[in-house]
């Protein structure tokens, strides 16, 4: 029998998940929107769950099945940008570890059409135009600094492909630093593409500020992760 004395890993821990892409209405029936499968974010909010966090998971557009009836598990369901951000600002405050596995559309359009836009004769088409939606990561981390309140660790995301001028891991730690979050993983996208694969291949890149708490455990314990010596972690398996 499990031993009552042994408590799992994150249990009195709060975790939140973004997952999934996000959706920007155009007109009633199109938007701009984000590739993601959402299975990775699933897959940790589940492993969180698992080792006795209490998860709020907040569900994009998904292809699969965000887990609505796991116990532990909330999900909460969003479009926009800036529905997330108004979600993660309402939940970041109480969460010991928030993962931005969501991909957040970096623009949405300027204006939303109230009636569904028609082709028109004249042979114009359509233009566009959009703004930039808030960055949802780098304001929550911004706001730790300023208030010295929300989540203990901070992961953000990235995938990249790399260009002729930098390599996907160059450019993941330029994100990390950009951003401020304390973990950055890498999925690297490109010929076979990464995308609603159920196996992955991810760097983790630990930041500098793992290794300086901000705050203690609620039992005023130390935390429990820290920062690998190296920057840069590989790991390879099932989501
Ligand atoms: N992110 C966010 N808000 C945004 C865009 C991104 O919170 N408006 C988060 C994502 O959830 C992810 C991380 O930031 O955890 C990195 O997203 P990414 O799109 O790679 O970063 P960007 O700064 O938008 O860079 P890029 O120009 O490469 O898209
Ligand atoms: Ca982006």
């Amino acid at each position: 029998a499990p031993d009552p004395e042994v408590q799992p890993p994150l249990s009195g821990r709060t975790v939140v998940v973004t997952a999934g892409g996000t959706r920007e209405p155009l007109d009633p029936v199109r938007y701009l929107g984000n590739r993601s499968s959402g299975k990775q974010g699933i897959a940790l909010a589940e492993t969180a769950a698992a080792a006795g966090a209490q998860v709020h998971l907040i569900a994009g557009i998904m292809d699969v099945q965000a887990p609505e009836h796991i116990a532990n598990i909330t999900v909460e369901r969003i479009e926009t940008a800036a529905q997330l951000q108004a979600a993660v600002q309402r939940v970041a405050p109480q969460a010991d570890l928030l993962i931005m596995a969501a991909a957040v559309a970096d623009f949405r359009p300027t204006a939303y059409a109230a009636q569904k836009i028609k082709k028109t004769e004249d042979g114009e088409n359509p233009v566009i135009t959009l703004e930039r939606n808030p960055d949802i990561l780098a304001e929550t981390v911004q706001h730790r600094r300023a208030e010295g309140t929300g989540p203990r660790v901070i992961v953000g995301f990235a995938a990249e492909t790399g260009s002729a001028e930098a390599d996907p891991l160059e450019l993941a730690q330029a994100k990390l630093l950009r951003k401020g979050c304390d973990l950055l993983v890498l999925n690297q996208v490109g010929e076979a593409l990464v995308f609603g694969r159920d196996e992955t291949e991810i760097h983790i890149l630990t930041s500098p500020t793992l290794t300086a708490p901000t705050r203690s455990a609620p039992d005023g314990s130390a935390p429990t992760l820290s920062a690998a010596d190296s920057a840069v972690t590989t790991r390879r398996g099932t989501k």
